[in-house]
This record gives structure tokens, sequence and C-alpha cells, in this order.
């Protein structure tokens, strides 16, 4: 027997009479990346320990051991000092290995009526709730950081769009917050998903439950979970609450995309509504001129990494039958490069949105383009009776002169306007200007600067609470 297998054995089990294959060994091992666990590990055998002794299962020496124990191992992790052990297979396993080292007996007491199975399940509920609460502490920084854009660019005006074509004037405060509202559901959703988290599985040991007297309500209260799980199998064995929450990731991901296409394209020369700070941007090794916006687009590239992630934890779990299978271990590194996405991504996102510098005068030259105010002149001649499909013929014809003649609306002479429709009169110029337009759209929802105000008020009251 070598003296590595020696260590691993003692990990496990002495029923083994070969030791596995150095190549099996770094399979089958998940220490280099479990070990982002080690503390909420501890944090689950501390509840642990304290519980076994509260029920009489080990003595309160044997607890005061663990405790000393665990205090050390902290010190050692934080200070890097810990050695990580490939032959100790995983966080749990090097763990209580390095405590048995330090306590002796009290640290192989550890795991009574315990298994790695609801082991590692209670220590990535911790990590996801953790990690659950900074996503929605980054999420409401960051709408805040774009409220605060909004409200310096309440009343400034751009053309909004469908299908990429200019469709009708709206503020850009409004269109900033159309990204905080989508960001506010995100993190609502969060925070739903949370309460299916937090949910104790310590307890159901291997898959059945164990034979010692436990009490599980006080793990769970200790971790500040709100309930146990209430089934032993499902406990162990279901990564659902993994998948849910890179499926709540993967749609933050998706509005960041959605937002970074927009930077990239308004930033473009050829568009030139904003600029971003040069920090968040790079210079081409062959186009001097270049300044390329490489934080949006590489936001908009690892949104398909996250994606990617969803897919692969759904697929790890369809075809598991209960209760616990290795298969299992392959969730972690989908869900921390999740994790690590996802919050990189929105500290960066709300460093950059806090810098938007905008150019009002080509977004107000490109609203100004594309008829933007035809929607006005048809909802004009509708509230001075006409039928809004005869309004809507009547202003097509507007519009096609305009094209003909290479202006715009607003720069029609009356005697021409009427000539489309007779109910024109001279106060048709207050509707055709853009501020007429934004300001016309003055209810809940709409882009006139006086609801943008009202959002912006809401939001921040939202963000209080
Ligand atoms: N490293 C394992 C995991 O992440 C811990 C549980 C292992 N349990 C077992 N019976 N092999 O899932």
């Amino acid at each position: 027997m070598t003296e590595q297998f020696s260590k691993k054995a003692e990990a496990w089990s002495a029923r083994f009479s070969e030791p596995v294959s150095d190549l099996v060994k770094r399979y089958t091992a998940s220490v280099f990346f479990d070990k982002r666990l080690a503390m909420f590990d501890i944090q689950g055998s501390l509840a642990h320990a304290e519980m076994l002794a509260a029920q009489g299962i080990i003595t309160a020496s044997d607890r005061s051991e663990i405790e000393r124990g665990m205090a050390q191992i902290k010190s050692e992790i934080e200070a890097g000092s810990f050695e990580w052990l490939l032959d100790l297979e995983d966080v749990h396993l090097n763990i209580e290995k390095r405590l048995t080292e330090l306590v002796g007996d009290a640290g192989k007491r550890l795991h009574t009526g315990r298994s790695r199975n609801d082991q590692v399940a209670t220590d990535i509920r911790l990590y996801v709730r953790a990690a659950i609460d900074d996503v929605v502490a980054l999420l409401n920084q960051l709408r805040s950081a774009l409220t605060d854009v909004a409200e310096r660019h309440f009343d400034t005006i751009m053309p909004g769009f469908t299908h990429l074509q200019v469709a009708q004037p709206i503020t850009f405060g409004h269109h900033m917050l159309a990204y905080v509202e989508m960001f506010g559901r995100d993190a609502e959703r969060m925070l739903d998903a949370r309460r299916r988290v937090n949910r104790l599985p310590l307890g159901a040991a291997a898959l059945a439950g164990t034979t010692f007297p436990i009490d599980r309500l006080r793990v769970a209260k200790t971790l500040g979970f709100e309930d146990v799980c209430h089934n032993s199998l499902d406990a162990v064995s279901d990564r659902d609450f993994a998948i849910e929450f890179t499926a709540a990731a993967s749609l933050i991901m998706m509005h960041v995309s959605r937002m970074s296409e927009e930077l990239v394209m308004w930033i473009s020369p050829r568009i030139g509504f904003i600029d971003i700070a040069d920090r968040f941007c790079t210079g081409s090794s062959i186009m001097p001129q270049k300044k390329n916006p490489d934080v949006p687009e590489l936001a908009r590239g690892k949104t398909g990494r996250v994606y990617g992630h969803l897919a692969s934890l759904l697929t790890l779990m369809k075809g598991q039958p209960l209760a616990y299978n290795k298969d299992n271990q392959e969730d972690k590194e989908p869900l921390f490069d999740t994790v690590d996405t996802v919050l990189d991504t929105l500290r960066i996102f709300t460093d950059m949105a806090g810098g938007i510098t905008v150019k009002a005068d080509n977004m107000r030259a490109a609203a100004l383009q594309g008829y933007a105010t035809a929607t006005d002149l048809a909802d004009y001649l509708v509230k001075k009776g006409l039928p809004f499909r005869d309004a809507h013929e009547a202003v097509a014809h507007a519009v096609r002169a305009c094209d003909q003649a290479g202006v715009d609306l607003s720069e029609m002479s009356l005697e021409t306007l009427q000539g489309f429709s007779p109910l024109i009169e001279d106060d048709v110029f207050a509707v055709l200007t853009l501020e007429g337009s934004v300001a016309a759209r003055d209810h809940v929802g709409g882009t006139a600067p006086n609801q943008v105000r009202k959002a912006i008020e809401r939001v921040r009251g939202q963000l209080k609470d």
C-alpha cells in the first residue's frame, strides 16, 4: 500500500484491496474546485456539532474541541496555509481529516448522523443563498446607477426604435428606466428562488435519514434556514434550486446582453449617441483610431457561457435516479462560474453605467430624421374627429411627400399639410415638435419627462426599502 493510498483509505474505508489509479483519483476528486465551499462546510459542521451535543449524541467537551479545531482550520484557510490534498478527494474530507489531526477523537465523532451527501447539499444551499444576497445587492446598485443617469436625462430626447428604425421620440431617461424595470424583476426572481434554496438538507444523511435522535429544526435555525427539506431522498439528490438560480442568472445576463448591444451601437461613431469612459474600452493593435467597447461586448459574449451552465445543470439532473449520485459533483463548476460571471458583470456594469456621457445633439438629430412624430400627427387628426385608420392613411401620404421633398413633417408649410387633411390647423406644429410629442405621453408608464420624474421617485422608494 502506498503512502498516498493509506491517506485515502483512512478517509473512507479499509474495505478496498487496491489503490485507485492516479487518473481515477484525479477524475473523481473535487477538492480543487469545491474548496470554495470551505467556509460554508465549517459553518454547517459547527451547527451539526452544536445539535449533536445538545441532543446528547456527543459530549459538550467533544463539541468544544470541534469548535477549537475548526477555528484553527478557518485561520489556516484564510492565511492560505491549509494544505489541500487531492488524496482526500473533496473539501469535506480534507477538513475532517485536518480536524482529526488537530483534536483527535472528537474530530472523528463529527460525522455521526451525517453523510457527505447531506453535507454537500447543505454547503451548496448556503453558498447559493449567499450568492443570491450578493447578486440582489449588486442589482440594486446597478438600478440605482441607472436611475441617476435617468435623472440627469429625464427630458433628453432620443429616437425610440422598433425594428431598429426610428419610431417615436422618447426620453433617454425613460429608456434607462426600462432597464431599471428589467433588473428589478431579476432581483425579485432571485429573492423568490431564495425561499426554496433556504431549506436544510442535513439530517437526510446518506439518503434515508439517521438512527440518531437528531434535531433538524435546531440545525435549520442555527444556519438561518426557514425550514428543513421534508423528504430525505429529495434532500440529498435534487439540485433544482441551483438550476433555478442559474436560470434567474441567465435572465440577468440576457438583460445585460441586450443593454450591451445597445451600448455598442450607441458608442459606434455611425450612431454616436453616447460615450463610455476609456477605462471600459481598448484600442486596436493595428488601427490607431479605434476605441472598442470591449466590456459590453464581453458581457454579451459571457451571456452564452451562463446559458451554457444552465443547459449543463439541466442535463446533469435529467437522467438521475433517486437518490444521490456522484454526477451531482458536477454541479459545482457551472454554478461557481455562473456566480463569478454574474457578480463581475454586475459590478462592472454599475461602474460603467455611472460614467455614460450622452451626446444629446446627436440623439436629437437622429430623432428628427425618421418622421418620428408621424403618430402624433395621426393622433392629432383623431382628436379633430377623423377615424384613426383614415388619419393613419392621411399621414402616410404626408410622410411620403416629406420623403420626396427631403424635409421633416414639422418643416412642411401649413398649406402643404392641409393638402393631406383639411382638419389641420396652425396648432399642429405644437404636436409635431419632439418636445410636444414626448410631453404628450403623460400617463403611468409613458415617456413624458413628467412621468420619468415620477418613475424615478418610485424606483428610489423601492431601493430604500
Ligand atoms: N464531493 C461530493 C459532491 O460534491 C460529496 C458527496 C460525495 N458523496 C459520496 N457518497 N461520494 O457531491
